[in-house]
């Protein structure tokens, strides 16, 4: 073993402000997250100009709260990880350009993470993981399967074609007059529904692969509940937790079906190593992780869930990235760009309108 590295790590690809500071034995010394829900709350969604601002306003006093918590100084520190992208091009913007500017001051190593990597390498931060794995990566903007191989190798495997599932449980909050992010009140409602009185489809599971949609099962909700609300005058608590649960079950459903699928194909590659883990905010979904947990226990696979605070966007998954690199030889030049679209898997076909919103990994 040599020596142990600190890296601080930069995230502002989206809603979120974070920073944190990561040594090389997987301790998390800081890990700082400052969300912008309040400054979006009225508008339905993210803001890009907003959310631009906010992290232009916020981010060197996230990082000195990140090191102070840390109880570290600059100089203390081995390198320098930043979210260069995918993302809201100003947000991810306002982090390379405060890292560069870190960078060279310091002269410390600058080093490039792409968000979707700071997802799938979580495991090995969390568990101490070893490659390969099968990574299922669940967020508002995001929804795919990848082998996760090596720290820069990851090969896609399926993915949605049109929105993610966290995108979709935001709709389905917002038709439904519940707070954003939707997910968590959309699980919580659901807690006290009957899965069953409303029949959602289940997209896709009538094609083969492991290719997912959800466009669709936003569109159903709509017309249930309009439905419900042209019958009976107006919405029912119990109605409300009704069409939660009966969303959320569906969801979870097509995750576990096309995960089983997913798996199927992993072990034929790489069968001595049988695991699958789970990043991403709708990775927090205790519904979902049960019906994967099931899924996994029948093909006798390891399952492997990240603590919640490390599902959701954070910065020290991608200090850890950028420690995984470092260690790699993967280090950066002091110009490191800013790349709004930037697939993990550059091999796998486009699929017609993934990633549409692009916002969020
Ligand atoms: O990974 P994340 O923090 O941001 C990115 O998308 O990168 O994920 C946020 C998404 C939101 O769409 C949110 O509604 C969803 O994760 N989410 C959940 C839950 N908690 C957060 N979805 C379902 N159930 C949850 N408990
Ligand atoms: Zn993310």
């Amino acid at each position: 073993m040599g020596k142990t590295l600190t890296f601080l790590g930069i995230e502002s690809s989206c809603d979120d402000t974070a920073a944190a500071v990561v040594d090389s034995t997987g301790r998390i010394l800081s890990s700082e997250v400052e969300g912008q829900v309040v400054l979006h709350a009225a508008f339905g969604g993210v803001v890009p100009e907003i959310a631009a601002r906010a992290h232009a306003e916020r981010l060197d006093h996230v990082v000195e709260r990140a090191l102070a918590t840390a109880g570290v100084g600059l100089r203390d520190l081995d390198g320098i990880a930043v979210t260069a992208g995918p993302g809201l091009i100003g947000g991810v913007l306002s982090g390379v350009m405060l890292a560069r500017g870190l960078a060279a001051g310091t002269g410390l190593p600058l080093i490039g993470v792409n968000h979707l990597a700071g997802h799938a390498l979580t495991p090995r931060l969390t568990d101490g993981l070893d490659f390969p794995y099968l990574m299922l990566l669940v967020s508002g903007g995001h929804c795919q399967f990848l082998i996760v191989e090596d720290v820069d190798r990851f090969r896609r495997v399926g993915g949605t074609i049109d929105d993610a599932p966290g995108e979709a449980f935001d709709k389905t909050a917002k038709l439904l007059g519940l707070p954003q992010p939707g997910g968590p009140a959309v699980e919580a409602e659901a807690r006290a529904g009957d899965p069953r009185r409303f029949a959602f489809p289940r997209p896709l599971l009538d094609r083969e692969g492991c290719d997912l949609s959800f466009s669709g099962l936003k569109t159903a909700l709509l017309r249930a509940r309009d439905a419900v609300m042209a019958n009976a005058g107006g919405l029912r608590l119990q109605d409300r937790r009704d069409l939660c649960a009966g969303f959320q079950a569906a969801v979870a459903d097509v995750l576990a079906e096309k995960t089983r699928r997913a798996l199927s194909l992993y072990l034929e590659l790489s069968p001595a190593r049988a695991v699958c883990a789970v990043a991403g905010g709708v990775a927090a979904n205790q519904a979902l992780r049960a019906r994967l947990e099931t899924v996994c226990q029948a093909l006798d696979v390891q399952f492997l869930a990240p603590p919640l605070r490390l599902c959701t966007d954070n910065a020290a998954m991608i200090a850890w990235a950028g420690l995984e690199r470092f260690r790699a030889g993967l280090v950066d030049p002091a110009d490191l760009v800013a790349r709004p679209r930037w697939p993990l898997d550059a091999t796998a076909p486009v699929l017609i309108g993934s990633g549409k919103k692009g916002a969020k990994g």
